[in-house]
C-alpha cells in the first residue's frame, strides 16, 4: 500500500530512535515466554519429580522476568512517546510550510475550518500509525511467532490445533479493514465539515447576532454535529459485530485446545505441564489478536487521515517566491499587454486589458462594484496569474521575477483592512522588521493614527483583536496606510485604502498619501472624484475591460462612461461595512 510506505518513510527520519524501539520490542517479547516456561517447569519438574528445593528459585526467575518486562514497557512507551511527538511536530510544520507556498487560488475553494481540522487533527492520527501502529504490530507479530515456535518445539500438532482458527480470524478482519475505511473516511470528513461551520459562524458571531438567526445557525451546526456522530456510529456499529465475533472465534479454540491436549496426555503423548504451559502460552499468543481491533483501527484512521495529509502536500506549489530574477532596482514602469483572468472557468474577471503606467505616475482604476479593480491589483502581485497575456515591470514579465523581490517593492493597501491578533506594534513591524518605536509613531502620525493609538493605554503594545476587532473600520484602515507608508516602497497599490474614513479624516489621510505618491508609480482605486481627479491617468473598467482612459479633463470631454459615473456623483463603490 503505497500510503503506509510513505507513512513509514517519515518514522526513518529518525532511524536510532526507531531502531531502539524495535529492539526492546523483541526484548519485552521474548521474555513473553519465561512464563509458560516456568510453569511447565512447576509442573512436570517440582511437582511430577518431587523437587521442592527448585520452588523458590523458579519463582523468582519468573518474577524477575515480569519485573523486566514491564520496565522495558515503561521504557519503551518513553522512547515512543517521545519519537511521535517529534515527528508530529515534524510533520505539522511541513504541512504548515507547505500551506504557506499553496497559491492562494487554493484558499478560494478550502475552507479555514477544514485545513485546520487537517493540522491539528490527521497529522497526530497519521502519526499514531508510524508509532503505536508499525511498532505495535511488529511486536504484535514477533510475539506471535515467538510463542507460536515455542510451542511447536513441544507439541507441533497441539500447535497446529491451536493455530486452527487464525484463518479465519485473518479473513474477518482483512475484510473488515477494507470495508471500514470508506466509513472512517465519511467520518473524518464530517468532523472537517463541522469545524469548517464552526470556524464561518465564529467568523460571523456578529451578523448572526445582528440577524438573530442563532436558531438557524444552531440548527446547522446541529445538523453537522449530528453528521459526525451518524457517519461514526456507522463504524462503530460494524465494530460491535466484528471484534466480539473474532474473540469468538479465538476463544472457541482455547476449548478445542484443551480438549485435544487433553486426549494426547491421556494417550501419553504429552505431558500435562505442556498442556497447561500452553493454556498460559495461549494468552500471549492470542493477545496481539486481541489487540487487532484497535491496531486495525489506528492503521485504517490514519491511512485515511494521512492521505488528506498527503493530498495538500501533493498539491502542486506556486514557484517559490525566491525564484526568478531580482532586478537591481525598480523604475516602476509598469505595463499590461492584453492580461486576462479568470477566477473560476467561464467568469473572466479581466478581458484583453492593456494599458501603462510610467515610472511615477498616479494610475487610478475606476468603475462599478466587481468590475476587476481589486483583481487588476491582485495580478500585479502575483496572488494570481493571468492566464493570457503578460505584465512587464520596466520591461522584464512578471512572470520572470522573483515574487519575493515583487513584493518586497510593493506597499498594499489592501480593500479590506486585515490586523493580525497580536500588538499594534507587531502588525506595523510587519512592513520594516527593524523599525524604532519612533519611526512606527511618525508612520502612525502620518496616517492620522497616532491619536486613537496614544489613547489606548498600552499604546503600540495594544492587542489588535481577532481580525484587528478591537479597532473600527476607519482605524484599520489607517493603521493599513501606517503600515505601507513604513515600508516606503517605490510601488503603491492602495485598494479603497480610504474608503470607510469620514471626509475630514479623509482628508488629512489624503495629504499623508499625497506626499507617499510623489516619485513612485501608484495605483488607486478611490471612490472619490477628490482622489480620481489627480491621477495622471484613469482607467475605466467596465465587465473586466478597460473602456476608457486618459486624465479627468479628456475623461470628461469625451462624455463617456467616465463622464456619467461623475455625474451620478461617483459613488459606485459603496463603503465596506466594516
Ligand atoms: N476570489 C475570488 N474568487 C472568485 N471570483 C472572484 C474572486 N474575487 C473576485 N471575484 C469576482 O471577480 C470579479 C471582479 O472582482 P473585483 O476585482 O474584486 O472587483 P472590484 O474590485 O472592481 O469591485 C467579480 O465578478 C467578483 O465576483
Ligand atoms: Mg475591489
Amino acid at each position: 500500500m503505497p500510503v503506509l510506505a510513505r507513512i513509514l518513510r517519515h518514522t526513518f527520519r529518525f532511524p536510532l530512535q526507531s531502531a531502539l524501539s524495535l529492539v526492546m520490542a523483541v526484548l519485552c517479547t521474548t521474555l513473553v515466554l519465561v512464563l509458560p516456561g516456568v510453569t511447565m517447569r512447576f509442573i512436570d519438574v517440582i511437582i511430577g519429580q518431587r523437587r521442592p528445593d527448585l520452588i523458590w528459585s523458579t519463582a523468582a526467575i519468573g518474577i524477575a522476568a515480569i519485573l523486566a518486562r514491564q520496565l522495558l514497557f515503561t521504557l519503551r512507551t518513553y522512547v515512543n512517546n517521545s519519537l511521535e511527538l517529534k515527528l508530529t511536530h515534524l510533520v505539522r510544520v511541513e504541512l504548515y510550510d507547505k500551506l504557506q507556498r499553496l497559491p492562494v487560488k487554493w484558499f478560494d475553494s478550502n475552507s479555514s475550518g477544514e485545513i485546520m481540522s487537517r493540522v491539528a487533527d490527521d497529522v497526530p492520527t497519521m502519526d499514531r500509525v508510524m508509532i503505536e501502529g508499525v511498532d505495535q504490530a511488529l511486536a504484535a507479530v514477533l510475539q506471535f511467532l515467538i510463542v507460536a515456535g515455542y510451542m511447536c518445539y513441544h507439541s507441533w500438532q497441539l500447535t497446529l490445533v491451536t493455530l486452527a482458527p487464525l484463518p479465519f480470524i485473518g479473513l474477518l478482519t482483512s475484510w473488515w479493514a477494507r470495508r471500514s475505511e470508506p466509513m472512517w473516511r465519511a467520518s473524518s470528513e464530517a468532523s472537517s465539515a463541522l469545524n469548517a461551520i464552526l470556524h464561518d459562524h465564529l467568523a460571523g458571531i456578529r451578523q448572526i447576532k445582528a440577524y438573530t438567526v442563532e436558531p438557524k445557525a444552531l440548527e446547522t451546526f446541529g445538523a453537522a454535529s449530528r453528521k459526525v456522530g451518524e457517519k461514526h456510529l456507522r463504524v462503530m456499529r460494524g465494530q460491535a459485530i466484528v471484534w466480539p465475533s473474532v474473540s469468538f472465534i479465538a476463544e472457541s479454540g482455547i476449548i478445542l485446545m484443551v480438549a485435544f491436549g487433553a486426549y494426547w496426555a491421556l494417550a501419553g503423548k504429552i505431558s500435562a505441564g505442556t498442556v497447561i504451559s500452553f493454556l498460559v502460552a495461549w494468552g500471549f499468543l492470542f493477545d496481539p489478536i486481541s489487540r487487532i481491533n484497535t491496531l486495525a483501527q489506528t492503521f485504517t484512521r490514519g491511512i485515511v487521515a494521512a492521505k488528506r495529509v498527503f493530498s495538500i502536500i501533493d498539491t502542486p506549489d506556486e514557484s517559490h517566491i525566491t525564484e526568478g530574477t531580482r532586478p537591481a532596482g525598480l523604475r516602476g514602469h509598469v505595463r499590461f499587454e492584453n492580461v486576462s483572468f479568470d477566477y473560476a472557468a467561464d467568469s473572466p474577471a479581466i478581458r484583453g486589458l492593456s494599458f501603462e503606467a510610467k515610472p511615477g505616475e498616479t494610475i487610478a482604476l475606476v468603475g462599478a462594484t466587481g468590475a476587476g479593480k481589486s483583481t487588476v491589483l491582485n495580478l500585479l502581485t502575483r496572488f494570481y496569474e493571468p492566464n493570457g497575456g503578460r505584465i512587464l515591470i520596466d520591461g522584464i514579465p512578471l512572470a520572470e521575477i522573483s515574487k519575493e523581490w515583487l513584493r518586497d517593492q510593493l506597499g498594499y493597501v489592501t480593500q479590506e483592512s486585515f490586523l493580525f491578533n497580536t500588538t499594534l506594534r507587531e502588525n506595523l513591524l510587519l512592513a520594516k522588521q527593524d523599525a524604532t518605536d519612533d519611526e512606527l509613531w511618525a508612520a502612525l502620525e502620518a496616517a492620522n493614527a497616532a491619536a486613537f493609538v496614544r489613547a489606548h493605554p498600552e499604546g503600540l503594545s495594544t492587542l489588535a483583536g481577532e481580525r484587528g476587532g478591537r479597532f473600527s473600520g476607519g482605524e484599520k484602515q489607517r493603521l493599513s496606510i501606517a503600515r505601507a507608508l513604513l515600508k516606503n516602497p517605490p510601488l503603491l497599490l492602495l485598494d479603497e485604502a480610504t474608503s470607510a474614513l469620514d471626509n475630514r479624516t479623509e482628508r488629512l489621510v489624503q495629504q499623508a498619501l499625497e506626499n507617499l505618491r510623489a516619485d513612485r508609480t501608484c495605483f488607486v482605486i478611490a471612490h472619490r472624484l477628490s482622489t480620481v481627479q489627480q491621477a495622471d491617468r484613469i482607467c475605466v473598467l467596465d465587465g473586466g475591460r478597460l473602456v476608457e482612459q486618459g486624465t479627468h479633463a479628456q475623461l470628461v470631454a469625451q462624455s463617456g462612461a467616465y463622464a456619467k459615473l461623475c455625474d451620478a456623483g461617483f459613488a459606485f463603490d459603496p463603503r465596506p461595512a466594516a
